[in-house]
């Protein structure tokens, strides 16, 4: 299919959705693909880039856009690019669906097929595809260097000849995707970072960064569906508010990031807390463009308050590193793409059987398709039991308590059917036998109940050590292989082909999963 990048016509965005990179490895899905003329060129990737890597350079937006089976974007397309569109196209873009209602309505009535990279859901396996989080990512460390660019001292204490320098104290509100971009960069550039979130479970990630983690001495959980939170009481709030007061004396940069989707930024910085802050100290708030966290913001400004701190509103981190954004935008878009062409024949299946694609496919053949169910796989955060409009509310414990009755009762009709397998095996078959077959029922069983009851955003790193499991296929197979029944040596090689299968993709996939961590 042909697949076309339009240059971006929001005013200030410098972002392109295909980069000459991108464009290689969708030609290998069998894909063509095109680019509107000067697309790329605020993200620094020339015409001649893209006709390198054997795209179309088209001239105007109208000739793409019929030319076109799929196409990509990065913002929502407004209304004059909504005409464009043709019944049985695709659209692969940012769209923010519950706001753009009336961009939404068009779409679906002109038979448009649209996936949103907003909506796709956070669970491990769409990581690859997770555009919020590697924009948020972008921002968050672009929201250190702006702090940096603002502030009018170092990051990082020094003993100098010409005097001592105290390390800058930066405290983060929210520990999601670009919380913790913005504590790993404020971190390696010498601050003492401090970070709270409602999540309780960040405290490990931040702590494991080197920051400090602001526990709250309240028993209140605010941790909601697929990794992120839920609102919190206002007793909760209360001592919240408490806590940043005493930190607004003592540091000299607070970056926000709070966020719940679908609600307005909660505001967490309030007037009184600017104002005990020191002259010369600088607020990021990232959720300026959901009416930020910061009692003062001004969408998409800078200002300065009476009192000397600065406050940053800007909502366009990631299109100021337009470069990294796009190679991270296209690649998202790429992997998606990847899974609507299961064939790589170029042919492009939307398939809504599938958790990713349903979750991201707002319309599809004339229909609304939004809001999505809720993804069949959960989210790696744990989720918290909300209380629903006119319904009673059903305590954690107590829908806990059923869950493992109901587990109890088929476990004990397992093991009684098990049982009675057993005893019916053991009337006919050798004693030799049934002594390996015992064991070998209860190594599945274990193993069976190991692997289960590790979550799904776990299964890689685990499926990566099992290695040790292997070696013992191994060694038992190698121990079988000589012994002269035909049978038993053909099921000894195919353990030792399986077996050793599995040690090397643990190792590939070992390595790849260090080398994210490394600094080349
Ligand atoms: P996220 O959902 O991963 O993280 C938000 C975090 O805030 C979560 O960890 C959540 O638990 C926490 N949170 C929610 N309510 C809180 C409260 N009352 N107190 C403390 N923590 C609270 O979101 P992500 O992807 O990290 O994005 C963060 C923000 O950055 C969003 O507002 C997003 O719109 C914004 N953003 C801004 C950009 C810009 O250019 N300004 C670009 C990209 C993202």
């Amino acid at each position: 299919m042909k697949v076309a990048a339009p240059r971006e016509i929001f005013n200030g965005e410098n972002r392109v959705a295909l980069t000459p990179e991108s464009a290689a490895l969708l030609q290998k899905m069998g894909h063509e693909c095109l680019v509107q003329s000067g697309a790329g060129e605020m993200a620094r990737f020339s015409d001649q880039d893209y006709k390198n890597s054997g795209v179309k350079v088209v001239k105007s937006a109208a000739s793409l856009w019929k030319e076109a089976d799929v196409i990509i974007k990065v913002r929502a397309p407004n209304a004059t690019e909504v005409q464009k569109f043709s019944k049985g196209q695709i659209l692969i873009s940012f769209v923010w669906p519950a706001e753009n209602k009336t961009i939404l309505e068009k779409l679906k009535s002109k038979g448009v097929t649209c996936l949103a990279m907003d909506m796709v859901p956070r669970i491990s396996r769409a990581q690859k595809m997770d555009a919020l989080s590697s924009m948020a990512n972008i921002a968050g460390y672009r929201a250190v260097i702006e702090a940096g660019n603002n502030f009018g001292r170092f990051f990082t204490g020094q003993i100098t000849a010409a005097g001592k320098v105290p390390p800058a104290k930066i405290l983060v509100i929210g520990a999601g995707v670009a919380g913790l971009a913005a504590i790993g960069a404020a971190q390696s550039m010498g601050a003492i970072v401090r970070a709270f979130d409602v999540r309780p479970e960040v405290a490990e990630q931040i702590e494991s960064m080197g920051a400090e983690f602001l526990f709250l001495d309240f028993d209140e959980h605010a941790s909601g569906e697929g990794g992120y939170a839920a609102p919190s009481s206002p007793e909760f709030r209360e001592k919240q508010l408490e806590c940043f007061r005493k930190q607004a004396e003592d540091v000299d940069i607070v970056i926000t990031t709070a966020l719940i989707p679908g609600r307005d930024a909660p505001k967490l910085w309030l007037a009184d807390m600017v104002d005990s802050m020191k002259a010369g100290s600088v607020i990021i708030d990232l959720a300026a463009e959901k009416g930020g966290n910061c009692e003062k913001t001004v969408i998409d400004k800078k200002i300065e308050t009476k009192n000397g701190v600065t406050i940053v509103g800007y909502t366009d981190f990631p299109s100021q590193m337009a470069t990294q954004a796009s190679v991270l935008y296209a690649n998202n878009i790429r992997h998606m793409l990847d899974d609507l062409t299961p064939d790589k024949n170029g042919v492009v299946k939307v398939n809504m059987e599938d958790d990713v694609i349903r979750g991201a496919t707002i319309t599809h053949e004339g229909k609304l398709t939004f809001p999505p169910p809720p993804p069949k796989v959960k989210a790696i955060a744990k989720t918290t039991v909300r209380e629903q409009p006119g319904e009673a509310p059903e305590t954690k414990e107590s829908l806990e308590a059923k869950k493992f009755r109901k587990s109890g009762i088929q476990q004990i009709v397992l093991l009684a059917l098990g049982g009675l397998a057993m005893v019916l095996i053991g009337a006919y078959a050798p004693p030799s036998f049934m002594q390996h077959f015992i064991v070998f029922v209860l190594a599945c069983f274990i193993g069976f109940q190991v692997i289960w009851n590790v979550s799904h955003a776990l299964h890689t790193p685990l499926m990566a050590i099992t290695n040790a499991i292997s070696g013992i296929i191994i060694l038992g197979a190698l121990l079988q292989i000589n012994t002269g029944g035909f049978l038993v040596e053909v099921l000894a090689g195919i353990s030792v082909l399986i077996a050793t299968i599995n040690i090397v993709g643990g190792f590939m996939v070992t390595r790849r999963m260090l080398s994210m961590f490394q600094k080349s």
